[in-house]
């Protein structure tokens, strides 16, 4: 796929068309309206739920609502929807929801009582809890970045499992590894535009044993309308779930953070103490990655490129950093860009980039540093700093608001 989502000076250049935002496809999933739904507020026990994704700032631009989200996505596109097989909680009729985000409810597609997707899952008895399902629907991406949003959604994916995750143990709970069987979207009720791409467990399996769904669930379109990208569907229904749990911190401001998160749109290169890039050179890296931070602007550290918390090559690689972003401008402010690398340009090192990345947003907003994903890059000219694959750039600098937004 690497060579089909390669970005270029060329390609730039040839695919300077106007994007009318009219025809952008819709950013969530309806299912009709005589589906029982049950208002997410009414059931505390699913607080992590609803945590997981919620619409965090909502305005008018161009007399149309524009929507942001607690995790960011590439181009603010979200192609992202989820859904939960519940059951035996409290309150609620056992069945596989979807979890509508613009209403904060749950939507039942189907009851359940002794069958389920438990046995696509290989479990021969019923999982009592949560058996949660994050999907994809490429066009929401691909219908601006065409085939390079292969690489958008991975990284997409990625942020989203790692506030899933940070959510669900924020509540203190725990969660079950899954292995997944061919099928699930299928049964899901799926066509080729949408895509069940990670699955966990919130529970614990009974004893009591279990069918597989006797047909499958409705098929309702994802979005109100879809262009064929043959490639970029046939790649991603290949794809078999990811199931990993990814190693999150723990941060007792959790909800506070989830709910103020932005990216950054610009920065300040002053406002920032270099105690604070140091912490984020700490940061776990998952083992599929290397990731390089390189220094741009700092009070005392040296500018240069660090690996594993050392400088390696002194220097100012301002300009370079910005021209390989694509040269966008507000990244000539920025204090440090992280470099994220993988031997694999797989699916599953994408997700642990976004995985990575979401982690920094965390600790950047924890700290009241400004810091922002980057997926536009020209891939050779990254080659410069590693012989790796570079998958994603997190651009992070001061705010200009930092005094309001320091949490001290
Ligand atoms: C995978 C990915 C790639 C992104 N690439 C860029 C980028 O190249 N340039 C940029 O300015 N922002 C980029 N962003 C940030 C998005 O534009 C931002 O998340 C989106 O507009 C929503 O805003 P919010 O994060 O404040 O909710 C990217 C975000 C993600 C998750």
């Amino acid at each position: 796929m690497r060579e089909s989502t390669l970005l270029t000076p060329k390609k730039i250049a040839d695919n300077q068309s106007f994007l009318d935002w009219d025809t952008q496809p819709e950013m969530f999933k309806h299912y009709p309206q005589f589906c029982y739904r049950v208002p997410i507020a009414d059931f505390p026990s699913l607080l992590w739920l609803k945590e997981t994704r919620k619409i965090t700032d909502e305005r008018t631009v161009v007399n149309k609502p524009y929507r942001r989200l607690n995790v960011p996505s590439a181009g603010n596109l979200h192609p992202i929807e989820m859904y939960v097989q519940i059951r035996n909680v409290t309150g609620l009729l056992s069945g596989i929801y979807h979890f509508d985000v613009l209403h904060e409810e749950l939507v039942m597609i189907a009851e359940i009582a002794g069958e389920g997707i438990e046995p696509y899952l290989g479990l021969n008895t019923r999982f009592n809890g949560a058996i949660v399902m994050l999907s994809l629907v490429p066009f929401r991406s691909g219908w601006k970045y065409g085939l390079r949003a292969w690489r958008y959604l991975y990284l997409d994916l990625g942020h989203q499992i790692a506030t899933f995750v940070a959510s669900v143990r924020h509540f203190g709970l725990s969660l079950t590894k899954m292995s997944v069987h061919n099928g699930l979207s299928q049964i899901m009720g799926m066509g080729y535009d949408e895509t069940i791409a990670a699955v966990y467990g919130i529970g614990e399996p009974s004893t009591r044993p279990v069918k597989p769904l006797s047909k499958p669930l409705m098929h309702v379109q994802p979005t109100d309308y879809t262009l064929p990208i043959e490639q970029l569907y046939s790649e991603i229904q290949a794809q078999l779930p990811y199931t990993d749990v990814p190693l999150t911190a723990k941060r007792e401001n959790f909800i506070a953070l989830n709910t103020i998160r932005r990216s950054a749109r610009e920065f300040n290169t002053d406002t920032i103490d270099d105690s604070a890039l140091r912490e984020l050179m700490q940061l776990p890296v998952p083992f599929s990655l290397e990731v390089l931070f390189v220094v741009l602007q700092a009070h005392s550290m040296q500018q240069g490129i660090y690996r594993n918390g050392k400088c390696d090559v002194d220097g100012n690689f301002l300009s370079e950093i910005v021209h390989l972003l694509l040269d966008q401008r507000f990244i000539a402010g920025a204090n440090m860009v992280v470099l994220i690398y993988a031997e694999h340009f797989n699916a599953a090192s994408h997700i642990e980039a976004g995985v990575y990345a979401q982690e920094l947003y965390a600790a950047c907003e924890y700290h009241g540093i400004g810091c922002s994903g980057i997926g536009a890059f020209y891939d050779h000219e990254a080659s410069r700093w590693s012989d790796k694959s570079l998958l994603y750039a997190v651009a992070i600098g001061g705010k200009n608001d930092y005094r309001c937004t320091k949490r001290d």
